[in-house]
């Protein structure tokens, strides 16, 4: 009997786990002394130790993901109320094993008389006192849970503070960030006011995740058609993890996220550098490369641009309509939801908090997704990526200029809104314009890529639209995209280009006239 913990751990940790196996060993303990055990009550505790000091130093506060080292007050509610139980478990623990060993020793077997002890049966006194205890231990257990359960499953408090809305939306496997309120959206790196309560509305774009930030907040369930919510308040300012805290798939262990938690100051210059362009490259430099080549491989999937007045609506319908694409046509889509990427060189993190962000890490991801993530929507979808060994279809220089152009994404000096820069010029050059804005969708032959080809589209254009001629549909096309859709392309993906100016769209009209 004393030995029985002991060897209940021990048949766990020689991985016997089975009830046959616990029953025979069980017998075998019976029949025989503990001595011919498989192992020696020494060979157990040399087992015992390190294991369970290696589990227990995930408890360290210090520790990124261990919930002990609170930062906010749901976190340390929540922590409070698991010491509070544990205390009381391990005073329970204590008085009942204490009793069952006293027991053991006090009236163990002292002579090899077989003659049976007294016997005996029932005792209301005892059995009225052991019902009675634990119902007052829950009850006392219960006052605080419910008083938890309800401070947090009830909303933001709105008595502590301005709340701060964010949806967070889990997709395969990253997350998506946005800030109504503010109309700022972004993925992987979320943002939040210190000492604010922040309210989140959690969704999902496909399977079930779960949204966790153990220093500041429990986890709760993202389902995709039924939104969750929870509330969290950061109380020191600082940078904290987060994982998605259900199995979601093949990547799902490497589906992270960072909270990065602002005094009120930064957090505004943040939001406000989210609606500041960033500034065009030089021409001629490797961002300028960059540039074009992402405009031409990445862009009908990711967006960079999420800065103007209106393209937090736009933003919200273009990953609606990559999402509807992908789902209808799973094996051939050329598209999928994607991160939006606007000022990604300000993040800290790569592949959602797999990776430091950095030059080298960025050239690595982008030549072969999957050494980082395996499974990745990205490779297995991105025409780029359609190669016998799934790495980018791109020279070293080409993938390093991408780098470079997308670590050079940050709030810019706020000047010139980087489209409206090309119409300013006196010399628009159209075929710029097209390779940097339009070529990831269209192709200027007949190959459909996300949009249709553009061969022969002045033509076309002057018969489309009872009334219009080539120049008027066009124009609208550009300015209005979804008032016509061609038949088999899907709404909602084609960007509202009225931002590039008069000018420009002038000239692009005039391009695409000559394509044949
Ligand atoms: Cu998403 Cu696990």
């Amino acid at each position: 009997m004393l030995y029985s913990p002991i060897f209940a751990v021990g048949i766990c940790l020689s991985g016997n786990c089975h009830n046959l196996t616990i029953q025979r060993f069980t017998y075998r303990y019976q029949m025989h002394r503990i001595s011919k055990l498989p192992f020696s009550f020494r060979t157990a505790l040399l087992l015992i130790v390190p294991v369970a000091a290696g589990l227990l130093a995930a408890c360290t506060p210090e520790n990124n993901q261990s919930t002990f080292g609170t930062a906010g007050p749901v976190a340390s509610d929540q922590a409070d109320l698991f010491i509070f139980i544990f205390w009381i478990a391990a005073v329970v623990f204590i008085l009942v094993e204490g009793a069952i060993i006293y027991a053991a020793i006090r009236y163990r077997r002292r002579s090899n008389s077989d003659k049976l002890p007294y016997q005996t049966h029932g005792n209301d006194k005892l059995e009225i006192t052991w019902t009675i205890i634990p119902v007052l231990i829950l009850l006392v257990i219960a006052i605080p849970t419910l008083t938890d359960i309800w401070e947090q499953q009830n909303g933001a408090p709105t008595d502590r503070g301005e709340v701060l809305n964010v949806e967070a939306i889990g997709h395969q496997w990253w997350f998506e960030f946005r800030y109504p309120d503010h109309e700022v959206i972004t993925a992987n790196e979320l943002h939040i006011p210190v000492n604010r309560p922040v309210g989140f509305k959690l969704e999902s774009e496909d399977v079930i995740h779960s949204f966790w930030v153990p220093k500041i907040a429990g986890k709760v369930d993202m389902v995709p058609l039924n939104d969750n919510y929870l509330w969290m308040m950061g109380d020191e300012v600082g940078e904290y993890y987060g994982q998605c805290a259900e199995f979601c798939g093949i990547a799902h262990a490497h589906m992270r996220f960072r909270v990065f938690v602002h005094t009120e100051e930064d957090f505004n210059a943040w939001i406000s550098g989210m609606h500041t362009a960033s500034d065009p490259p030089t021409a001629g430099s490797a961002e300028a490369s960059g540039k074009s080549l992402f405009a031409g491989n990445c862009s009908s999937c990711h967006t960079v641009d999420s800065t103007a007045p209106g393209s937090y609506a736009q933003e919200i319908s273009s990953q609606q309509a990559r999402w509807n694409g992908w789902v209808s046509d799973i094996e051939n889509s050329g598209i999928v939801s994607a991160p939006n990427l606007t000022h990604f060189g300000t993040r800290s993190t790569l592949a959602a908090g797999i990776k430091d962000l950095n030059h080298e890490s960025l050239v690595e991801w982008i030549t072969d997704p999957s050494t980082i993530k395996i499974g990745t929507r990205m490779q297995d979808h991105a025409a780029v990526y359609n190669t016998a060994d799934g790495k980018a279809k791109l020279t070293d220089a080409e993938i390093s200029d991408i780098a470079t152009y997308l670590l050079s994404l940050k709030p810019g000096s706020g000047s010139t809104d980087q489209a409206m820069d090309m119409s300013s010029g006196k010399d628009v050059d159209a075929v710029e314009l097209f390779t940097t804005n339009c070529s990831a969708c269209h192709s200027t032959g007949d190959d459909k890529i996300v949009g249709p080809g553009l061969a022969g589209i002045g033509e076309r254009a002057g018969n489309s639209v009872a009334g219009l001629s080539a120049d008027e549909y066009l124009e609208q096309s550009l300015r209005e995209p979804d008032a016509f859709i061609v038949d088999g392309f899907t709404p909602g993906l084609m960007p509202n280009w009225d931002k590039l100016g008069d000018d420009s769209i002038d000239a692009l009209i005039t391009y695409l006239k000559t394509l044949e």
